[in-house]
C-alpha cells in the first residue's frame, strides 16, 4: 500500500504527460507582443552560465541582458569580461550595471526582486531546487541547467515547483540539449514508431576523466572552497552518475517513454586517494536498470583520466540497433536551440513548454542508480523518490565548517 502523500509512479507519469508539452493557449504575463525586450538575469556565471548566455544571446533577438547573481565576485567580474569578448553581437545585448550585479548566498534572492522576465540559472546542482523554487515564486520564466537536484526531497522540491509553474504558465527548459538536437529528436520519434522493432534492451555510458579538483587556496575557508570545487562533494553536485551521465539516462527515459521499475547497481573509487581535494564522491558506477516489460538497460559513468571514453546511448530492437541519433541529420547548435525554443514558447509563437517534470524524473533517475550503488541494496522507483534522504546542508554559512565526507562503503551503515 502507498504512503498517504507518497508520489506513485503513475502519478509521477500523469504529471509529466499533462505537462511535458501541452498545449496552452494563454501566456504568462511578460510578453505583451512578440517584439518586447524581454529582460534575463543571470545566478551562476561561471563557465555554463557564461556559455548559456553567449548561446541565449546568439540565438535569440530584442532580449538583454540586465542583472547578474554569484555567490563570489571574481566570477561576475570574468563573466562579464567573457561576454564582452565574445563579440558585439552579444555584448550590444548585455547592460548590466553595477548596482544589478549581486554577491553573496542571498545573491539570487536580489536578482529575483529586479524586474527580470527570464532567468538562466547556472549554479552547481546543490542550489537548484531552492532557486527553481524562488524563481517560479518570483513569476519568472526559467532556463535551468541540469540536474535539477541531489538527492530525492529536491526532487519533490523541484516537482512542486513545476506544478506551481504549470498552473501560472511559466514557460521552462532544462539543459538537458539533447531533447534539442535534432537528429536526437527525428530518430528518437522513429524509434517510438517502431523503426527497429520493439526495443529490448539499451546502454547509456558516460565514461569520462575527471573535470576538475582544485587545491585549497589560502584565505578560503571551508565553504568558500567546497563550492568553488564542486565536483568533488556529493552534497554539491550529487556524484558524477547524476552530475553528468544524466544526460544519457534522459534519453534512455525518452526513448522507453518513462522512468525505469527498480535499479542494482555498484561502484566505488577505482584511483582516488583519500585526499581533501578530491572529496568524497565515487569514480565509477555501473547500474542495471529495469524497465516496463523487463527492458534492461545498461549503465556506466567513470571519472577515469587516460582511458577510453565513451559517452553515448544505444538501444536494441527486435530488428535493429541504433544509437539515438543515427536515422536523421541537420539542425543548429542545440545549446542554441534550447534558447530559441524557451522564447518561441515565452512569446507564444510556439506550445507552452515546461520541461522541469522529465528533467527531474531523469535526474531522479540517476539518483536512484547512486543511491542503490551506495547502499549495494536494489531500490524501486517508488521507494527512492519518496525517500527522505537530503544531503545539502540545511545552513549555509562562511563561518561553519563542512567536513568532507564520508565516502560511502557499501553494506555500511549510508544514510541514503
Ligand atoms: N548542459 C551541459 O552540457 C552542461 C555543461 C556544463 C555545465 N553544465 C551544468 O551547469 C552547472 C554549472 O556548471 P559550471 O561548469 O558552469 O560550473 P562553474 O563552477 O564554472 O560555475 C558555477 C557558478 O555558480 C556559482 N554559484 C555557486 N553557488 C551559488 C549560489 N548559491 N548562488 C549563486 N551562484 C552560485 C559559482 O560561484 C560559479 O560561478 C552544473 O549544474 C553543470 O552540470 C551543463
Amino acid at each position: 500500500m502507498e504512503e498517504r502523500g507518497s508520489i506513485s509512479r503513475r502519478d509521477f507519469a500523469k504529471a509529466s504527460a499533462l505537462a511535458g508539452f501541452a498545449v496552452i493557449s494563454a501566456r504568462a504575463g511578460v510578453a505583451a507582443t512578440n517584439t518586447d525586450t524581454l529582460k534575463i538575469g543571470l545566478i551562476g556565471c561561471g563557465g555554463r552560465g557564461t556559455g548559456a548566455a553567449v548561446n541565449c544571446l546568439t540565438g535569440v533577438e530584442n532580449i538583454k541582458l540586465v542583472a547578474m547573481a554569484d555567490t563570489f565576485p571574481d566570477k561576475i567580474e570574468a563573466c562579464l569580461k567573457n561576454l564582452e569578448k565574445a563579440g558585439d553581437k552579444i555584448w550590444g545585448k548585455v547592460d548590466v550595471k553595477p548596482d544589478m550585479q549581486f554577491v553573496g548566498l542571498d545573491a539570487y534572492q536580489k536578482l529575483l526582486k529586479t524586474d527580470v522576465d527570464v532567468v538562466i540559472h547556472a549554479t552547481p546542482p546543490y542550489a537548484r531546487p531552492l532557486h527553481v523554487e524562488a524563481v517560479i515564486n518570483a513569476g519568472k520564466h526559467l532556463f535551468t541547467e541540469k540536474p535539477v537536484a541531489v538527492d530525492p526531497v529536491g526532487i519533490r522540491r523541484v516537482l512542486a515547483a513545476a506544478k506551481k509553474a504549470q498552473d501560472n504558465k511559466q514557460c521552462i527548459v532544462t539543459g538537458l540539449q539533447r531533447r534539442h538536437q535534432l537528429p536526437y529528436i527525428e530518430t528518437i520519434k522513429q524509434l517510438q514508431d517502431g523503426k527497429i522493432g520493439q526495443i529490448v534492451a539499451g546502454r547509456a555510458y558516460w565514461n569520462g576523466g575527471l573535470p576538475f579538483s582544485h587545491l585549497r587556496k589560502d584565505g578560503w575557508n571551508d565553504l568558500e572552497y567546497r563550492l568553488r570545487n564542486w565536483y568533488n562533494q556529493c552534497w554539491t553536485c550529487g556524484d558524477n552518475i547524476v552530475e553528468q551521465h544524466v544526460h544519457n539516462l534522459d534519453v534512455l527515459n525518452w526513448v522507453l517513454g518513462g522512468h525505469p521499475e527498480k535499479v542494482t547497481a555498484s561502484g566505488g573509487r577505482a584511483w582516488k586517494p583519500v585526499e581533501e581535494r578530491f572529496g568524497d564522491i565515487w569514480d565509477n558506477f555501473s547500474c542495471d536498470y529495469t524497465y516496463a516489460n523487463d527492458v534492461h538497460v545498461l549503465s556506466m559513468s567513470r571519472h577515469w583520466n587516460d582511458t577510453a571514453n565513451d559517452v553515448s546511448e544505444h538501444v536494441v530492437g527486435t530488428t535493429g540497433v541504433s544509437n539515438c541519433q543515427d536515422l536523421a541529420k541537420g539542425g543548429i547548435d542545440p545549446y542554441v536551440q534550447e534558447h530559441i525554443d524557451l522564447f518561441a514558447a515565452i512569446r507564444g509563437e510556439a506550445p507552452y513548454a515546461n520541461e522541469l517534470f522529465r528533467t527531474a524524473e531523469s535526474t531522479m533517475t540517476a539518483i536512484m542508480g547512486r543511491m542503490a550503488a551506495y547502499t549495494g541494496e536494489e531500490l524501486t522507483w517508488d521507494k527512492a523518490l519518496n525517500s527522505d534522504l537530503s544531503i545539502v546542508p540545511e545552513v549555509l554559512d562562511f563561518d561553519k565548517s563542512y567536513p568532507v565526507g564520508p565516502i560511502p562503503v557499501p553494506g555500511k551503515k549510508y544514510k541514503g
